[in-house]
């Protein structure tokens, strides 16, 4: 006899991976639970992550494009004045939008949603700690652990979310700091850089290695640095960070070249930390049913998405691979679909990259390093934005389409582009490449004028024979 409640799946986590493999765990007819100690669903993503990031980019392009684009377009609106607050509020209007659609879509598909800190008792036992008192016990035939990530903690620097900062605090700054320093020069980094850039803040980027952008393709890393210069972010690439003094109101910040030698120290007014995430299971009690996690405490993945206990499964950020919302929530797909048909399929070859600044910067499969060092020929085209009509037209011509193809076949290994648009464009060569497409694929495809993805096709065309319009 047992009086816990019994579920067929229980997620635990409710981002982007476990909210929508309880969702389509529920449509798929199993009895589901999602366990999320957060007031509010969507994980980092919707909370403190995806979404309101997004949403600040946007009005902070705004707000800088009228400060500083608008008089040459023909439009002069007198002095622009930033209303910080309500640019905050906004943003927690499209978070509160959102998070409130997931809760909509648990009642909808019938997905319990377990208001508490999920325990590991056994393989099939959890215990939740409910955040309104008490605890529940819950058994279940299947387990998805989908608790995601934490922002690595740095030595010599501690957080306090007001004066340093992960991006968390840099998602809610009450005032724009005079300077900002950002440790690590990758997604993050850049994203909310460019935020508080853009909002007038003296922003300088350290960067521990040669290039910013966090692995991507080499040529548009150069090009997005001198773009994001052009904008008045400054960088000290090849710069190793050692730590950190608090004095009179003013971060310290010492610093020496990767390469050892000459030591600076930066000023700032606020210091933001982001030099990336690690997995999260504080809590989760996995010990208590045997999952063992890796030496970076990720938790290990097997086939069909099993840890190593057979019916507990994994997703997401707090397991290997990419820490995106969109490859978490594939995973949360295709870890239900193992469940309840025995097949399921992630294409970890075609998942997308978008740095949200502007330009945007988005990319897909291989770059040329990565295909140099595997020794697989390859061939490239590119197409410029400023050969580009649609482009030209809105006065925003920066960047650049670059393709790579494999040698011999024509076949799409990798897209990278830095453009207006890149993020909605990137789609297109995924979808190219999951249907195993050619450059002359594309390239014969209809695309319509004026368009940027006229940018794509064109730089197909220039893969395979030659671009028209350059
Ligand atoms: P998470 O979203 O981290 O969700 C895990 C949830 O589990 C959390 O809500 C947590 O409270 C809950 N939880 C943990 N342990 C327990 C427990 N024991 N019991 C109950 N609940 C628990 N990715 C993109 O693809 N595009 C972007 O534009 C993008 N922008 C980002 C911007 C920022 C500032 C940050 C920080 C991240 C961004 N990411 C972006 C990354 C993205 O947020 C993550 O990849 C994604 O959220 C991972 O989803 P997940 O479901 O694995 O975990
Ligand atoms: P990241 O891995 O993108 O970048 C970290 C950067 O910090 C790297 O360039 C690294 O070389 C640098 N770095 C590491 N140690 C350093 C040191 N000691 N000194 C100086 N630089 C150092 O991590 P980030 O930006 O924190 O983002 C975390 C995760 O969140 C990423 O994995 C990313 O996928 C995800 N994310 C995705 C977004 C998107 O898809 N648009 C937006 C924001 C985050």
């Amino acid at each position: 006899y047992s009086s816990a409640k019994e579920f067929d799946t229980v997620v635990i986590g409710a981002g982007p991976g476990g909210y929508v493999a309880a969702i389509k765990a529920a449509q798929l007819g199993q009895k589901t639970a999602c366990i999320e100690k957060r007031e509010t669903l969507g994980g980092t993503c919707l909370n403190v992550g995806c979404i309101p990031s997004k949403a600040m980019l946007h009005n902070s392009h705004l707000y800088h494009e009228a400060q500083h684009g608008f008089a040459k377009r023909g439009i002069d609106v007198g002095e622009v004045k930033l209303n910080l607050p309500q640019l905050l509020a906004d943003k927690e209007k499209a978070v509160g939008g959102l998070t409130k659609g997931i809760e909509f879509l648990f009642k909808k598909n019938g997905v319990e949603w377990l208001k508490g800190v999920g325990t590991l008792k056994s393989a099939n036992d959890i215990e939740v700690t409910l955040n309104a008192g008490g605890s529940e016990a819950i058994k279940a035939k299947n387990i998805i652990i989908a608790t995601g990530s934490e922002p690595s903690p740095f030595p010599g620097f501690e957080i306090d979310e007001k004066q340093i900062v992960t991006s968390t605090g840099a998602l809610s700054l009450e005032s724009v700091p005079k300077k900002m320093i950002v440790i690590g020069g990758g997604v993050i980094g850049l994203e909310l850089g460019s935020v508080w850039s853009r909002l007038g803040s003296e922003v300088t980027v350290v960067e521990y290695m040669p290039a910013i952008g966090a692995g991507m393709d080499a040529e548009l890393a150069k090009a997005f640095q001198r773009s994001l210069s052009k904008q008045g972010l400054k960088f000290k690439t090849s710069t190793k960070v050692i730590d950190s003094v608090k004095k009179d109101g003013k971060v310290l910040v010492n610093v020496e070249s990767a390469k050892g030698g000459k030591k600076d120290t930066l000023e700032a007014d606020v210091v933001l930390l982001s030099v990336g995430r690690r997995p999260y299971t504080e809590g989760l009690g996995l010990e208590n049913a045997g999952v063992k996690t890796d030496s970076r405490g990720r938790v290990e993945l097997g086939n069909e998405f099993r840890t190593n206990v057979s019916n507990i499964r994994v997703i997401g950020d707090v397991t290997v691979g990419p820490m995106l919302a969109h490859k978490a929530e594939e995973e949360g797909i295709a870890a239900v679909e193992y469940i309840t048909n025995g097949h399921g399929h992630v294409n970890y070859d075609v998942i997308p990259s978008v740095i949200y600044t502007h330009p945007e910067v988005a990319w897909v499969g291989k770059n040329e390093q990565q295909l140099k060092d595997e020794g697989i020929k390859y061939k490239v085209g590119s197409f410029p934005f400023s050969a580009n009509s649609r482009a030209k037209t809105i006065d925003d011509a920066e960047g650049l389409v670059k393709i790579i193809t494999d040698a011999e076949t024509d076949r799409i290994l990798g897209a990278h582009i830095m453009g207006p648009n890149a993020g909605e464009m990137i789609a297109e060569a995924c979808l190219a490449m999951e249907y195993g497409g050619s450059a002359e694929d594309v390239a014969r495809t209809c695309h319509a004028h004026p368009t940027m993805a006229e940018a794509f096709k064109e730089a197909c065309m220039s893969a395979y024979s030659k671009a028209i319009h350059a």
